[in-house]
């Protein structure tokens, strides 16, 4: 069952009964050395599996020399990491954080600061960016402001794949649109193949600055190195996180010279943020994150759900996928946590999302293998 341990924890998680103290490539073990095939890789976080050697190496020298400064010295890892990130995703320079909510806080005020009075921000339904009150106050869900009003202002919400409900949005204050290319915390929502594009022509043609979040969907996670990618297009401020440093905390958020020029020392900043530790292992991330894996993707993701449509469980509704980010909507009757909790049983790791979906985010690096482990422990579950 599920259980949740708060004797000393403020009660903010459902923890399950399982605690695990080593990985190892796709695996997690146990402590009584129970073996368990990770299909979540801590919620698109270790993309590149456990205890990779290359980037607990790269983790362990830059330890041995200094883990900490400030970003009021210079830092050759960070030089190094912004350079990758910059070639590699066509945007010209870059602040580091140290999580997801903090690159979209981020994100909000360099978009504000370049709007110069112009605030307004549009956002999508179910869109998920973080639990800070900037973050949260665009995280356009009911269910997670409930108890935490008064939100932050200037934020308006629309529907989700709806650029219609954009244009009509806009006013004189507006001044960003920001979204994710996929809503994985929403269950794993695709948008219609031109959406992201319909966007950057409408920031485009309105001076707007186009913001979007690839926490969950960058660092190959789509079966490119960043979601965007897959429309040819360049959003002016890109939020990256998870996936960026396989486990390590580490934000970043990219962005064109035109917003960059906005900012100005002392307008914001991070004590712990670009942690050398982090950005060391961030930089072999990027290094690993090749041609080669990102066809894996493609193709294991087209695999996995391949197999799940051919296992003709009924109460399965439909398959979501995009690469490796995979949501399978469950019939109105299943639990899906309980669903969870019985893979977990059966040794392997899943997690849930949105309104009933099982959430499949397995490391890049899965095999077929791994693909019929999956296959075996859903049909036994379903007595198939
Ligand atoms: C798209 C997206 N944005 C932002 C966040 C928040 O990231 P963090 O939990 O690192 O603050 C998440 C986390 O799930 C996310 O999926």
């Amino acid at each position: 069952m599920v259980k949740s341990n708060n004797i000393y924890h403020v009660n903010t998680y459902q923890r399950f009964d399982v605690e695990f103290i080593k990985g190892n490539g796709v695996y997690l073990f146990d402590k009584e050395g129970n073996k368990f095939l990770d299909f979540l890789s801590g919620i698109a976080v270790t993309c590149l599996g456990h205890n990779n050697k290359e980037l607990v190496t790269a983790a362990i020298n830059q330890i041995n020399n200094l883990w900490h400064v400030s970003n009021l010295f210079l830092s050759t890892p960070q030089e190094d990491l912004a350079k990758k990130l910059t070639e590699k995703s066509g945007l010209n320079k870059v602040f580091f954080c140290n999580s997801g909510t903090e690159a979209n806080e981020a994100a909000i005020k360099f978009a504000r600061k370049f709007g110069n009075g112009k605030s307004t921000i549009i956002t999508a339904d179910g869109g998920f960016h973080g639990r800070t009150m900037g973050s949260l106050s665009a995280s356009a869900q009911k269910k997670l402001w409930e108890g935490f009003y008064p939100l932050a202002p200037g934020f308006v919400n629309v529907p989700y794949n709806d650029i219609e409900a954009i244009k009509n949005a806009l006013d004189k204050s507006t001044i960003a649109v920001m979204v994710e290319p996929v809503q994985g915390e929403n269950g794993v929502v695709i948008p219609s193949d031109n959406y992201l594009n319909n966007i950057r022509a409408l920031c485009n043609e309105n001076n707007l600055i186009m913001i979007v979040d690839e926490i969950q969907t960058g660092f190959g996670r789509t079966g490119k190195l960043f979601a965007y990618q897959h429309n040819n297009i360049t959003p002016d401020i890109v939020t990256l996180a998870k996936g960026i440093a396989n486990g390590l905390p580490l934000g970043a958020v990219l962005c064109s010279d035109k917003v960059a020029g906005a900012i100005t020392p002392g307008s914001h900043g991070s004590t712990f943020g670009g942690n050398p530790v982090s950005v060391s292992a961030a930089n072999k991330v990027i290094d690993l994150i090749t041609e080669e894996i990102l066809t894996n993707v493609n193709s294991m993701g087209k695999l996995l759900s391949e197999k799940i449509a051919a296992s003709n469980i009924e109460e399965i509704k439909g398959i979501r996928n995009t690469g490796l980010m995979v949501g399978i909507e469950m019939s109105p009757d299943i639990d899906v946590k309980e669903l969870a909790q019985s893979f977990l049983s059966k040794k392997v790791v899943v997690g849930t999302a949105g309104n009933n979906i099982l959430r499949l985010l397995p490391p890049l690096i899965i095999e077929e293998k791994h693909i019929n482990i999956f296959i075996n422990t859903l049909t036994k579950i379903f007595n198939k």
